[in-house]
């Protein structure tokens, strides 16, 4: 950068000089040589970041090229400030504003070339495999202590028993190979955009997840639990839904791992493909959700269990506070956004 800068600066200086220095011999207009086609001198930026709360100075960068990206102006901050690695800065244009991303350019955003930005600390991070990790080990684990009865739950003469009821074992069946399922996607399927979150933020999830694991368990596992009041046939028919959901939702995560080449941050509208379980695609924005609000329903219905229906409700009710964000974000980002798809349940919400 400093090269280029100094080759700019040099190329001015030269015009300058010429235009002081003993003018050459003239030449009339026609005999002159064509003009090669001047160089566009580069014009580089002063960046300033301020404090977003305080508004105190906290760094100014010199010669900032116009095609630096945010992530690399915020390489350079943490040069002078290796408290705030990049990935726990926030960069705003406004205090209270946005963040912008890592890949926008300096010069497309609207700033001068003395630009000034806002940085706002977002806490230490962590990467968000090791969220999805540590979110869905644990519920896997705590199910299964619960299903193998480890001493200290339940009475001690039930210590390591089995319950009678074959649909305890397949809701076993089912809660595990969910969770199975969600961290081999989360390994090998999906291609996240964000790197790290807020290492707060997960004290926040692990207790959702496995605390409701811990609930559901203990009721469905308990030595006096009840089969559904329908028996086999409910049972059957819960299960098949439970099984075409979580199919679905696999092959929704196969289509949106498709939309991105690896290495990428690209966001496109996804549309159907082959698989017929993609097909919902034409009327839901996130049909991954309405799917894995079908496996909860599902499950609630194998199991009839109460805290297992509110763990459907309150998943339901948190996934479509997210399918509406990403839906408007859609119609945002995209003019030709089909106008028929709804955030989470077709024609209904
Ligand atoms: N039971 C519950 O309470 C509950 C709650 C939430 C999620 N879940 C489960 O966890 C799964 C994952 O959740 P999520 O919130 O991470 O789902 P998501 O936002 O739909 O993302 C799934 C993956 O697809 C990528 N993606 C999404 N839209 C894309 C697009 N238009 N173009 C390219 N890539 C795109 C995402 O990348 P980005 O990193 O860019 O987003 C991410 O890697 C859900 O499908 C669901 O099965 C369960």
């Amino acid at each position: 950068m400093d090269a280029l800068a100094l080759e700019a600066t040099g190329g001015k200086k030269k015009a300058n000089g010429a235009s002081v220095a003993a003018p050459l011999p003239a030449q009339p207009p026609a005999k002159r040589k064509p003009a090669k086609k001047a160089k566009k001198a580069v014009v580089f930026f002063e960046v300033e970041i301020l404090d977003a709360k305080t508004k105190d100075k906290l760094c100014f960068l010199d010669k900032v090229e116009p095609n630096a990206t945010i992530g690399e102006i915020k390489s350079m901050f943490h040069r002078s400030h290796p408290q705030w690695y990049p990935a726990r800065q926030s960069i705003r244009l406004d205090p209270k504003g946005k963040s912008l991303k890592d890949e926008d350019v300096l010069q497309h955003l609207p700033v001068g070339t003395t630009a000034t930005f806002y940085f706002r600390d977002l806490g230490a991070q962590i990467s968000w495999v090791t969220v999805f990790l540590t979110e869905y080990t644990g519920p896997l684990v705590i199910y299964l202590m619960f299903y193998f009865r480890v001493p200290f739950i339940y009475a001690p003469k039930y210590d390591f028993t089995t319950s009678k009821h074959w649909v305890v074992h397949l809701a076993c069946m089912c809660h595990s190979f969910h969770y199975v399922k969600r961290l081999l996607e989360t390994l090998f399927v999906h291609r996240f955009s964000h790197g790290t979150m807020p290492l707060r933020n997960i004290f926040k999830n692990c207790t959702y997840y496995w605390g409701f694991a811990a609930w559901m368990a203990y009721y469905i596992n308990h030595p006096l639990y009840t089969p559904p009041i329908y028996g086999e046939q409910q049972i059957r028919i819960a299960l098949i839904i439970f099984l075409f959901c979580q199919i679905g939702n696999f092959s929704i995560h196969i289509a949106l791992r498709n939309l991105r080449p690896p290495g990428s941050k690209t966001r496109k509208i996804p549309y159907p493909t082959k698989n017929p379980f993609t097909w919902i695609f034409l009327l839901v924005s996130c049909p991954n959700y309405t799917y894995e609000l079908g496996s909860w329903l599902g499950f609630t219905l194998m199991t009839q269990c109460l805290p297992v229906a509110f763990f459907t409700l309150v998943g339901f009710i948190q996934m479509t506070v997210w399918a509406k964000g990403k839906h408007r974000s859609y119609l945002k980002e995209f003019r030709d956004y089909p106008p028929l798809r709804s955030p989470i349940l077709p024609f209904v919400l």
